[in-house]
């Protein structure tokens, strides 16, 4: 038994070690369009959102327990692109709502900003007005 899962182990590890180098030219990731700046977007998102909004946007990340109201499930947002984008850039206390949801300014770029909320929006299931 034993023996067999290391002989196992042992031809995956030979196994891994045949496989060809990864490529070194040709696109590796999307560069233009909905799908690229969405992917930018999740960058963002996993940089500066996903510590209270959580990985899935559903508003359960890890900081989520310590602020009442809590972090907003992004993909049940039926706010528009115009209304995310403020509350980005102006935080929560300047939209009359919590102060917790952090007002990021000039911190980041116009582009930033559109491809976040391009991102929420690839994933969102609420219906918009
Ligand atoms: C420190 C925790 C925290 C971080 C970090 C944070 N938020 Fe929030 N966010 C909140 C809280 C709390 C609310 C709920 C505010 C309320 O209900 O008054 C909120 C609300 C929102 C809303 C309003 C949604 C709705 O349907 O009303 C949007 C959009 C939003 N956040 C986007 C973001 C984005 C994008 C980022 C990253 C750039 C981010 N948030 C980072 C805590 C956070």
């Amino acid at each position: 038994m034993r023996l067999g899962a290391t002989a196992l182990l042992l031809s995956l590890a030979l196994q891994a070690q045949a496989q060809p180098a990864p490529a070194t030219s040709g696109p590796l990731l999307p560069r233009d369009g909905a799908e690229a700046a969405q992917f930018r977007g999740s960058l963002v998102f996993f940089n500066y959102c996903m510590t209270c909004h959580g990985p899935n946007a559903d508003g359960r990340g890890r900081a989520a327990r310590l602020y009442n109201p809590p972090p907003a499930d992004l993909r049940a947002s039926d706010k528009n692109a115009t209304y995310m984008r403020q509350i980005v850039r102006l935080g929560g206390k300047a939209m009359g709502r919590s102060e917790f949801m952090p007002p990021r300014g000039e911190e980041l770029t116009d582009e930033q900003v559109t491809d976040v909320v391009a991102y929420l929006q690839s994933m969102s299931n609420a219906r918009k007005p």
